[in-house]
């Protein structure tokens, strides 16, 4: 379990403080998804930093499992919006390495990542370094190589904003399967309100930097999701909520 408390974080710009979140309190159990939507520059990607211990807050905690991790890096995975892979690495060295990094031995880390990739049907593609695969593809490598970390806590910073529509509906899909079938506590950022309905359990909607959060939202569909979740009634009512909270929060400030 991941648990914010009361974060606060200002970044200094010449002789100016510039707050940048302001007291963000948030909690992801033992395996739910949770999305965190807020506007662009609100201060999400600073939240993942301190979580993933690369800066440390101004004020508040940040614990996972109970203990207190706050400045700590190292545990929890994370993936970050383009692919973060090892360039000089071929595919299945990839997903080998990030094995060994979770304490598998290297001779067994080389016959699972070869079975992961065939799971993932990239098996074809084992072989070849990332450059030459398309960008749905390294985001689905990317993914494996967070999820075969084996941490408890996932981070995952806006994965598919940068692939197009239909890729990006595959692989919300394609995430979904892998979550289900083996549930992690998943910290989801996006701005796209109907993949938060879509993947998550709960979401919360950040104000603009500042960031605080305006709203903590359950999303009520049923697991396994449908793909066709976006048709209910309530997937309806709870994208207008969040436009409002979006909207609201935008003209108020303008
Ligand atoms: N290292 C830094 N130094 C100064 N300002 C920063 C730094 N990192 C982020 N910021 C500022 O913090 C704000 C939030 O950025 P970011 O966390 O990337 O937002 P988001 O991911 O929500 O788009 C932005 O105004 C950005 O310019
Ligand atoms: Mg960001």
């Amino acid at each position: 379990m991941l648990e914010l408390r009361n974060i606060s974080k200002a970044y200094r710009r010449g002789k100016e403080t510039v707050p940048v979140l302001n007291d963000i309190s948030i909690r992801v159990n033992a395996g739910e998804f949770v999305s965190l939507i807020g506007p662009s520059g609100s201060g999400k990607s600073t939240l993942f930093r301190l979580i993933g211990g690369v800066e440390r807050p101004d004020g508040g905690r940040i614990n996972i499992d109970g203990n207190d991790v706050t400045g700590k890096r190292g545990l929890i995975s994370y993936m970050p919006q383009q692919a973060a892979l090892f360039p000089w690495l071929s595919v299945a060295d990839n997903i080998s390495s990030a094995l060994v990094t979770a304490g598998t031995s290297k001779k067994e880390a080389k016959e699972q990542a070869v079975a992961w990739l065939d799971r993932i049907h990239l098996g074809g593609v084992a072989k070849e370094y990332p450059h030459l695969l398309s960008g749905g593809m390294q985001q689905r490598v990317s993914f494996l190589r967070a999820l075969l970390m084996r941490r408890n806590v996932m981070c995952l910073d806006e994965p598919f904003a940068a692939l197009d529509a239909l890729t990006r509906a595959e692989m919300q899909r394609w995430l979904l399967d892998l979550w289900e079938a083996d549930r992690r506590s998943v910290l989801f950022v996006t701005h796209s309100i109907e993949e938060a309905l879509m993947l998550s359990d709960r979401i919360y909607v950040l104000s603009p930097a500042p960031a605080t959060v305006l709203r903590e939202l359950d999303v009520p569909f049923e697991r396994p999701r449908r793909a066709e979740v976006w048709t209910d009634p309530a997937f309806v009512t709870l994208k207008r909520d969040v436009l409002e909270l979006l909207g609201e929060s935008h003209s108020s400030r303008a």
